[in-house]
């Protein structure tokens, strides 16, 4: 204990936020929770490193003695080894021992690569059931010609397997995400490929300026239409896209160019599926999950796991650790930690956050401590398998309800998270475009959103993601330009109004977002160019369409079309960025928010960002603060013509300050501003 009452274990959280003292033994109690675990796997297996080494015995596994299979299945009183190999017979038994495994060893090479196998257990009823092996690698769609329409597993046992050649990246200080779908990122009307991804996608990332890749739907699911979010196999890596090799060619390719790649992981829910799921593997519906209605979520009509338990925390956790050292990741997006955190998984009465430290921190607050624990977990060996490699991996959580510590790391008792979703930016641009008019638009509201983040806690901010594209909303390039996307862009006719706002807009709220909103951005790919329309996954409602799953590239390749303006701002931002660093540093200061004229001023990262947000005032020789003296440049203006602009700014000019105070700051200088346009000034060497 400290002198005031603070266990040691959570004094750093409470130094870097004091309101959260009265709930320090709170705080203590969960991180004693997740250290007991460690203190447990340390005992009995050497530690966490060892526990999430699973991957490595169960499953499928060849090597000079034969090949291997186990399989955790504790209610199966018999199991059987089935396959194309032996004809389905049930001539391979194999042996259990006393903790539920299963396990058998066949010569070797008596399964072919690729081949199909299945396990087939015994329940204690007597009845034979077939399942897919739980860490399978590799699943593939039944073949057409058949009535099935579940997946089947296949032993993955390449030859030549890929050799990564390219050393990772180590992350940068400031992680500009660029989040993307396989599957989706062709043109055209059908499913993409990790080697289409590696020669089409990659380059244009790295041009963008991108320096992290985070990869949706990467985990085999046999619906495509859940987008990835309801997975059946977690080993598997989609084979929509191709073979696990062409994946870790996208990922090495990736590593080459410099950019980091995380993966969209769920460990919040799964799949209910029984024949190519997880869901009453061994015959009880609580092997991985919790049964009763427990086990169901209320909304997404899928599994929730039994976090309580060590071989979920095995197959867990080894599951992370697969994908950092077989496929090579650098870290993962948890997706629904909200889902997770609390027993109503954030859904009802119970999804409405004030901000009261009590809904969260309580010791009668409807926290899923065992979750909690998964998470701390997660982090743990997250950052142990880095220090292990020498580097830093990166978890972001996708968190709505603002759960503070969640970004503090372990050592000082938070759940250890690098960076949350900042979640309500996206939802307040799109409920200014939807309900305020331009006139409106309150910058001390907006402004205050943006910064209103946990000190000490990271957060990725973005303008809008995956979700809000998805059908029933709307991008921003939408609500700002709808139907008039499909007729007047193309620079051959007139700019109207809508499109010419539309740009002006996008471009401020994206740079807007980027450099105040928080430590980290993110970009769903299209979005950066202003893709229209919506996604849409085939399915039974839109006649099994690919015309609504797919990113329209070409868009940008078409000189005629605006849509390469929004692209190079994009650019032009990110690689700006990536020179100044404004998301790492901590420079931070606003010096106006003038609501008559809409004008916002503020330094960030040694730069000076001026916004005009008025629909028709431009001003000459608008007086800036400053807080160094000297000589200034124009380093990015919106109204720039390669930027679909009006150029009514000369870009040479040099602005020098007046030793003058204004606003606080010790200088200025005074620029013409048009309307909706911003300019971002530095120091000229
Ligand atoms: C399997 O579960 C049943 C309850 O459904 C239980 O009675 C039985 O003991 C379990 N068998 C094993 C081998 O764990
Ligand atoms: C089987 O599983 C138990 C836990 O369920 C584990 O402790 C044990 O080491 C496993 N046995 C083998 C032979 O891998
Ligand atoms: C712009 O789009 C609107 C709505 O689609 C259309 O009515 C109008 O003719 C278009 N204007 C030009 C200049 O193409
Ligand atoms: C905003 O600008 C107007 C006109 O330029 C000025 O009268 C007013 O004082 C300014 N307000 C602030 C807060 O600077
Ligand atoms: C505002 O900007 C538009 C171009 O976006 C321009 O046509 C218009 O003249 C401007 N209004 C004023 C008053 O500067």
């Amino acid at each position: 204990m400290s002198e005031n009452n603070v266990p040691e274990s959570v004094a750093g959280a409470i130094r870097d936020d004091p309101w959260l003292t009265p709930f320090a033994h709170e705080l203590a109690r969960r991180r004693h929770a997740a250290d007991e675990w460690l203190k447990t796997f340390e005992q009995n297996e050497g530690g966490i490193l060892s526990v999430a080494d699973g991957y490595k015995t169960y499953g499928f596994h060849e090597d000079g003695t034969g090949v291997h299979y186990k399989e955790w299945a504790p209610n199966a009183t018999q199991a059987f080894l089935v396959g194309d190999f032996n004809d389905w017979q049930f001539d391979k038994e194999m042996q259990k021992d006393d903790f539920g495994n299963f396990s058998i060893t066949l010569p070797k090479g008596s399964i072919p690569h690729d081949s199909r196998v299945k396990i087939v257990l015994t329940l204690p009823s007597g009845e034979r059931v077939y399942r897919l092996p739980a860490w399978i690698t590799r699943c593939t769609p039944p073949p057409k010609e058949t009535k099935s329409v579940s997946y089947e597993a296949r032993f993955w046992n390449p030859e030549h397997p890929y050799q990564f050649v390219n050393q990772r990246p180590y992350p940068s200080e400031s992680l500009r995400i660029y989040e993307a779908h396989v599957g989706i990122s062709t043109p055209e009307p059908r499913i993409g490929t990790y080697k289409e991804f590696t020669q089409n996608v990659l380059p244009r990332v790295k041009d963008l300026g991108y320096n992290a890749i985070q990869l949706m739907a990467i985990m085999e699911h046999a619906y495509y239409a859940s987008f990835g979010y309801q997975v059946t196999s977690f080993f598997a890596a989609s084979s929509r896209y191709g073979t696990p090799e062409d994946l870790k060619e996208l990922i090495d390719t990736a590593h080459g160019l410099g950019i980091v790649v995380l993966l969209d992981v769920v460990h919040s829910h799964a799949s209910k599926n029984v024949d190519d799921g997880l869901n009453n593997f061994d015959g009880t519906e609580w092997q991985y999950f919790h049964s009763g209605g427990k086990g169901d979520h209320p909304l997404w009509d899928s599994k929730l796991f039994n976090y309580g338990k060590y071989e979920v925390l095995r197959f867990l956790l080894s599951n992370l650790k697969f994908y950092l050292d077989v496929y090579k990741f650098d870290g993962f997006r948890f997706d629904g930690v909200t889902s997770m955190l609390y027993l109503h998984h954030g859904v009802g009465a119970g999804g409405a956050f004030s901000g009261d430290y009590n809904e969260y921190l309580h010791e009668n607050s409807p926290v899923d401590k065992e979750a909690l624990t998964y998470l701390m977990l997660a982090n743990d060996l997250i950052t142990k398998v880095a220090e292990k490699e020498g580097t830093k991996f990166i978890s972001i959580a996708e968190d709505v309800s603002g759960m503070p510590t969640l970004g503090v790391t372990r050592k000082d008792g938070g759940v250890g998270f690098d960076y949350r979703l900042a979640m309500a930016l996206p939802d307040m641009w799109i409920k200014l475009l939807k309900e305020s008019k331009d006139e409106d638009w309150d910058l001390n509201k907006i402004v205050h959103t943006l910064t209103n983040r946990r000190y000490a806690e990271r957060a990725i901010a973005y303008a809008e993601s995956h979700d809000q594209a998805l059908v029933g909303d709307k991008t921003l390039a939408f609500w700002l330009m709808d139907a008039e996307m499909y007729t007047n862009m193309s620079v051959l006719s007139p700019l109207t109004p809508v499109i010419d706002r539309g740009l002006a807009l996008h471009k401020i709220i994206r740079l807007l977002t980027h450099s105040l909103g928080g430590e980290g951005y993110l970009n769903f790919e299209g979005n950066e160019f202003g893709h229209p329309e919506w996604l849409d996954f085939p399915n039974i409602n839109n006649g099994d369409s690919y015309h609504y799953a797919r990113r329209q590239f070409n868009l940008i390749e078409d000189d005629l079309l605006r849509y390469k303006f929004l692209y190079r701002f994009d650019r032009a931002m990110q690689h700006l960025e990536a020179k100044y660093g404004w998301l790492h540093k901590k420079d931070q200061y606003i010096s106006l928010k003038n609501e008559s004229d809409k004008v916002l001023v503020y330094e960030k990262g040694g730069l000076l960002f001026i916004y005009n947000f008025h629909h028709s005032n431009s001003y000459t020789d608008y007086r800036c603060g400053v807080e160094v003296a000297g000589k200034y440049k124009i380093v990015l203006n919106s109204d720039d013509e390669e930027f679909g602009g009006h150029a009514r700014v000369s870009p040479d000019q040099e602005f020098f300050t007046t030793d003058l105070e204004w606003n606080n700051r010790k200088n200025f200088i005074q620029v013409y501003i048009p309307n909706r346009t911003v300019l971002v000034l530095a120091l000229a060497d």
